[in-house]
């Protein structure tokens, strides 16, 4: 187990070789857009956190999670308490201080295997494309968003990710077209990806649109977490940042997308607000890669102020994992792999260092008193 200290040193090391070898003190010269600071807020939630409640202090961004097209018209039908919800959102957030933008996330990554297979159909054709190209945007203008996020979990085949990109052109043609006809500032159009560019930890081979993402797309929000869970049989990072055995890793995923054509200007690292938790098979073997029986406490996700709560109470043992730069705790037979505010604040000095856009959250109601998304709000430094 290592100390503090040596995390810090280590990290300082690695950083420093990385900002060499990166370029960014070059990029610094010229003018990068904004920083993003930002997280995705579960509408799911918002009886016990409604927008109100959010601090707009820490982010430039917050994305709706999720609206969901009609899986025969691809349209958007929206029942009463959304249309109520949405207006609520943009309404709420425009005015406080200071002001962030709004996008709204369509799709989303639950437990529904039908959606994307309704995003697989609506992007086959061209007359289904442009239903949803054009309801989005409807919707989007009609309740004052900024902008729209493509969450599609995720494109299955060559065949899928070929559509991906007919889709993304044809929609920056209509926001393009929109903006000039009435005369307001273009929609700024986002996708959440898969944390890697160059593989799927599941088994079918196939690879995102390059061009057309880097062509159509104002910035990739790259998934950087859910490495491991309550599904693998062993415990492991949640959310690790590097990996000397894998290739399951942040920077690894980073990197390839930047290899795969993207600047790195326009790739946004996800961090999680949350952890994964294990039932361990022997209590006495409680390190990462120790074999586990099954989801732990929340049935195998807990959100940090659900794991802040949990530490607090159990005077778990916790372990800050130098290799992949993640903690994780262990009390009896339970184990929770997560991020702290120390561990969020150093991958932001790494997507610093390869110069990234920014940064985004999933989700904004899991933090605990704002904690983490104060401490990473802050640490992004070199901001325009
Ligand atoms: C939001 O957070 C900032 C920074 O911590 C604080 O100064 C401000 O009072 C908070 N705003 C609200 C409405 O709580
Ligand atoms: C939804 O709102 C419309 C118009 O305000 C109203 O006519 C309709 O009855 C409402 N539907 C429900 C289910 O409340
Ligand atoms: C949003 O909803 C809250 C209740 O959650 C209400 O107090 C507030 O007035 C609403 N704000 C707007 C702008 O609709
Ligand atoms: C986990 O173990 C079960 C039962 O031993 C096995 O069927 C399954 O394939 C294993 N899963 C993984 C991801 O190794
Ligand atoms: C702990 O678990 C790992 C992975 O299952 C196994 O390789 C190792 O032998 C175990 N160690 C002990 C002390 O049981
Ligand atoms: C856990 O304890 C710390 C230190 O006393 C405190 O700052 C924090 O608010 C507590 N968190 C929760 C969720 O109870
Ligand atoms: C660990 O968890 C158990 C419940 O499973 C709890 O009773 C205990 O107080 C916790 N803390 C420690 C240090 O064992």
């Amino acid at each position: 187990m290592a100390s503090l200290n040596d995390l810090v040193h280590i990290l300082l090391l690695s950083c420093s070789l990385m900002i060499f070898n990166t370029g960014c003190m070059a990029d610094s010269l010229s003018h990068p857009p904004p920083a993003v600071k930002s997280a995705y807020y579960p509408s799911w939630l918002s009886d016990d956190f409604p927008p109100s409640a959010i601090n707009t202090s820490f982010f430039t961004h917050i994305f709706y999670a999720f609206l969901v097209p009609n899986d025969v018209t691809f349209k958007f039908d929206l029942s009463n308490s959304t249309d109520l919800l949405l207006s609520n959102f943009t309404t709420t957030l425009h005015h406080k201080h200071p002001p962030v933008k709004t996008l709204l996330s369509l799709g989303g990554g639950g437990d529904d295997p039908e959606l994307p297979k309704i995003f697989a159909r609506m992007a086959s054709e061209p007359s289904s494309r442009s239903h949803f190209i054009h309801s989005a945007i409807e919707v989007a203008r009609k309740f004052g968003f900024d902008g729209l996020d493509l969450d599609w979990e995720f494109p299955q085949s060559p065949k899928e990710m070929k559509d991906l990109g007919h889709l993304l052109k044809e929609w920056r043609h209509a926001l393009k077209k929109e903006a000039q006809s009435t005369a307001r500032p273009p929609l700024l159009l986002t996708a959440a990806v898969y944390f890697s560019a160059d593989f799927f930890l599941a088994n079918v081979r196939r690879s995102y649109p390059m061009p057309h993402m880097n062509k159509y797309l104002d910035w990739i929000n790259a998934m950087c977490f859910d490495y491991n869970g309550a599904w693998s049989n062993t415990t492991g990072p949640n959310a690790a940042l590097l990996d000397p055995k894998s290739n399951v890793n942040s920077i690894y995923g980073l990197r390839s997308w930047i290899k795969a054509g993207i600047p790195p200007k326009k790739l946004v690292m996800g961090l999680p607000l949350y952890g994964r938790t294990w039932e361990l098979k022997d209590p006495n073997n409680h390190s990462i890669g120790a074999t586990a029986v099954g989801p732990g406490p929340g049935g195998g996700q807990l959100s940090f102020h659900q794991v802040e709560t949990l530490l607090n109470q159990s005077g778990a043992t916790v372990v800050y994992d130098v290799d992949t730069i993640t903690v994780y705790s262990f009390n009896g037979s339970s184990l929770v792999s997560f991020d702290d505010a120390f561990t969020t604040t150093s991958k932001i000095g790494y997507a610093q260092a390869l110069g990234l856009r920014g940064y985004f959250f999933w989700a904004l109601t899991y933090d605990s008193d704002w904690k983490i998304s104060a401490q990473a709000s802050n640490s992004w430094i070199l901001d325009e």
